[in-house]
């Protein structure tokens, strides 16, 4: 019995050096990268004009890096804080720590100022920073690596043009292991990125638009690790918390029971661009429960060929049964709001 328990301590022992040394190996480590490219990206007016469609509707990227009207429906930007970076997450929404979108305009000292173009591109497609450090994921850096060369210069060139914003955001604070597991994270491309061409691969491009704009990441479940479950892609069920309220995602498959089941190409269409009106100036304070983070205001820009394009996409997923309630903290629509689901109220 005594011998059992040397080798039982012996073996607890040896298990906690290992478990050491993983942890010091992973601390010392920098994470996967290859040095920027020292290209300086030319603006265009090509660029520009696809900059901002990229930046401002279809990958959204201000929405995260500026200040929101979070009791306005849709969470509109506040005027005057584009890109100057944006809400603090912390433990109330699930991220171990703080952790808060940067200030990505121009302004050199709180912003991007002094990073090179290729430091700024590597960063949106390979997820480490100008320094080399890890970005944490919620930066969308895993779906922004398909990105093409092209539509990625395009989006850097086109945040070059932000007007500068002093305004710094709280430092980074992650807790332990997370602090060392984002390390795991960033990876970067191995050659040349092309996207699908529109002209004769239309699912194909449907599944790009899906995957850089989010659709993907938000409407698919995640794990309590925050990585999405296999094989349930577009299914729905993940719940986000954050300042405003609650939300569920729907199920985006073309299930009988979900939206993408009954809804027509034209109805799809019309629901975004139903939104091209509201801004931060003129949305209405949602009801209690019913705000939403479901980015409609900036989707209501994307061309509706790219709606299209989106809805052909999802047509041809498996559908997967998964009914959910997408507001689960408001009260029950009163029933002319019902008949009208689909609109915001
Ligand atoms: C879902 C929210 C979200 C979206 C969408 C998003 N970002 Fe970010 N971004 C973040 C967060 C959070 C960080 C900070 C990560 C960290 O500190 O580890 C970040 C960091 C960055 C950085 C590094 C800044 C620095 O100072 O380290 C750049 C550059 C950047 N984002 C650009 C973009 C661009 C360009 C887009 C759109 C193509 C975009 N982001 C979309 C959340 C987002
Ligand atoms: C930041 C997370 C997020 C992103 C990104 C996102 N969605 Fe959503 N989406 C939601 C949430 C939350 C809802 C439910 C609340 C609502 O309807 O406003 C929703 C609702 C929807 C609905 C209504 C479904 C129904 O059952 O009525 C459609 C359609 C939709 N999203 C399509 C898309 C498409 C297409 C994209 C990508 C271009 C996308 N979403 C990207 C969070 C997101």
């Amino acid at each position: 019995m005594k011998k059992l328990m040397r080798v039982v301590l012996i073996v607890a022992f040896g298990l906690v050096v290992v478990a050491g040394l993983a942890v010091a190996a992973l601390a010392l480590r920098r994470p996967a990268q290859r040095p920027p490219s020292a290209e300086r990206i030319e603006l265009t007016p090509e660029r520009f004009a696809r900059g901002a469609y990229l930046v401002e509707h279809l990958a959204d990227c201000l929405t995260c890096h500026s200040d929101l009207r979070a009791d306005r429906y849709g969470m509109p930007i506040k005027p005057g804080t584009i890109g100057q970076g944006g809400f603090p997450f912390g433990k109330e929404f699930a991220v171990p720590g703080v952790v808060c979108a940067q200030n990505i305009t121009p302004d050199p000292e709180n912003g991007i100022g002094t990073w090179t173009d290729g430091e700024v591109l590597r960063a949106v497609r390979e997820g480490v920073d100008k320094n080399g450090n890890a970005l944490f994921p919620m930066m969308q850096y895993k779906a922004y690596r398909l990105f093409s060369d092209e539509d990625a210069k395009s989006v850097v060139a086109y945040i070059r043009t932000l007007a500068p914003v002093k305004h710094a955001v709280p430092a980074r604070n992650l807790d332990f292991p997370v602090n060392l597991l984002i390390k795991l994270e960033p990876q970067p491309l191995e050659g040349p990125v092309s996207a699908p061409d529109p002209k004769t691969d239309r699912i194909g491009y449907g599944r790009y638009l899906a995957v850089v704009g989010g659709c993907r990441e938000c409407h698919t479940p995640h794990d309590d690790k925050g990585k999405l479950l296999p094989k349930k892609d577009y299914s729905g069920g993940w719940e986000m918390k954050g300042p405003w309220g609650r939300n569920i995602t729907p199920n985006l498959t073309p299930h009988a029971d979900a939206y993408l089941g009954r809804a027509t190409k034209a109805e799809f269409i019309g629901r975004f661009k139903s939104f091209v009106s509201l801004t931060g100036d003129n949305a209405p304070v949602a009801p209690k429960g019913r705000n939403t983070i479901m980015p409609w205001l900036p989707f209501s820009g994307l061309t509706e060929d790219d709606l299209g394009m989106l809805y052909d996409y999802f047509k041809t997923l498996a559908p997967i049964e998964n009914k959910v309630n997408p507001f689960p903290d408001a009260a029950p629509a009163p029933p002319a709001l019902k008949a009208n689901r689909d609109r915001p109220r």
